[in-house]
């Protein structure tokens, strides 16, 4: 064990997309548990999109993380020193530990981690990510056999979910994903109909084109992830009635905009679209049931699951700052 506790700070906001500057290395003593406190040594990190909303000091659903503070996110790994009931050294446990080696968390906050799947399942798939995609798409997607859900960001931990559990429903699936490693991902590996590649088309009537070669009988659902050219090639193309769980807009996260408000606005309104924004923490007490459902599916294989674990707590930025622009493939795991 070492007696040094490395974590990653926040060290500058960002203007636009984050870069490595926004970040330091820090290192200090690892701190002791208080009463009701655990020492967890954490072996893996998760990096999520939320994260850079994070970053702004601008209001949101969550706090801003403050300059100097650890970078916030969930984590897995084990406890080594606990003075909180219930939970001993080396109990496997996730909580929001942050990006880093160590972290000391109130017991309560703590979950233990179920012994029949591997502890990085605890942040992707029968994570936040994976629980999101669950608890919403039957939430605000209301999905019915032989309807069509289109979903972009498809080989992601939230997406790839979304597509197998509305397949497992019966609804035709289309995938839109970047390049054509995750577009065969989207359909060998993750069961989708059709996948779409993004990046090979640089407007959004030519994605929008393929998207309706796909979509033959329109969209009834439009799982939202990214907002930007996606959603412009979409709106058109939905049917009246549908539905659009808004769940993300990555293609945003470090600024622009669309100049299609108008259009959006409109098919919303003539089309009597159901658009529902949510933030799935507000869906916590769901948890339970979610997991009691899910986890013996991912033991037994029939749910699959993609992770992307990068070695070393010191590269946490750079491979977060890549994950924004879709160079993970999986869910995006630091293995500290
Ligand atoms: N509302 C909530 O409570 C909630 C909870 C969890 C997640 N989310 C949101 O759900 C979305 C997916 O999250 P995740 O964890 O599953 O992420 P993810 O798929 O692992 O990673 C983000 C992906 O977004 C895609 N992307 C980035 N820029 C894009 C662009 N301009 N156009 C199209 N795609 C782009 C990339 O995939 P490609 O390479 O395939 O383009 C990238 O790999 C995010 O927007 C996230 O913020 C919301």
């Amino acid at each position: 064990m070492t007696d040094q506790m490395r974590r990653i700070t926040l060290a500058r906001r960002p203007v636009g997309q984050p870069v490595p500057e926004d970040f330091a290395l820090q290192t200090g003593p690892v701190p002791d548990p208080g009463e009701g406190e655990v020492l967890i040594a954490v072996s893996h990190h998760s990096l999520d999109p939320y994260m850079r909303g994070r970053m702004d000091d601008a209001g949101s659903y969550a706090a801003s993380v403050n300059l100097g503070e650890t970078m916030v996110g969930q984590g897995v790994g084990t406890v080594l020193t606990s003075r909180a009931d219930g939970l001993a050294a080396g109990d496997s446990v996730t909580g929001m530990t942050g990006w880093a080696s160590h972290a000391v968390l109130k017991g309560g906050d703590l979950r233990k981690l179920d012994p029949s799947v591997p502890v990085t399942t605890a942040l992707g798939v029968l994570g936040m990510p994976g629980f999101t995609a669950w608890r919403a798409l039957s939430e605000y997607g209301r999905p019915k056999p032989g309807e069509t859900l289109a979903i972009a960001a498809a080989t992601g931990p939230v997406g790839a979910m979304v597509g197998q559990l509305a397949k497992a429903q019966g609804l035709r699936t289309v995938a839109v994903a970047g390049g054509a490693e995750k577009c065969a991902l989207a359909t060998e590996k993750f069961g989708f109909d059709a996948a779409i590649d993004h990046r090979a088309y640089d407007s959004a009537s030519d994605l929008r084109k393929a998207l309706s070669k796909a979509c033959p009988d329109g969209i009834d659902i439009y799982w939202e992830n990214t907002g930007g050219k996606v959603l412009e090639a979409v709106m058109p193309l939905m049917n009246t009635g549908g539905r659009i769980p808004l769940c993300g807009t990555i293609a945003w996260y470090g600024g622009g905009t669309s100049d299609k408000l108008p259009h959006i606005w409109r098919a919303i309104l003539t089309k009597r679209l159901n658009v529902n924004g949510f933030i799935i923490f507000d869906h916590w007490h769901a948890l339970p049931d979610f997991l009691a459902e899910i986890t013996p599916k991912v033991a037994a294989g029939e749910i699959t699951y993609l992770e992307d674990i990068t070695d070393g707590l010191e590269n946490a930025p750079d491979t977060f700052i890549a994950m924004l622009k879709g160079g993970n493939t999986g869910k995006t795991i630091i293995k500290v």
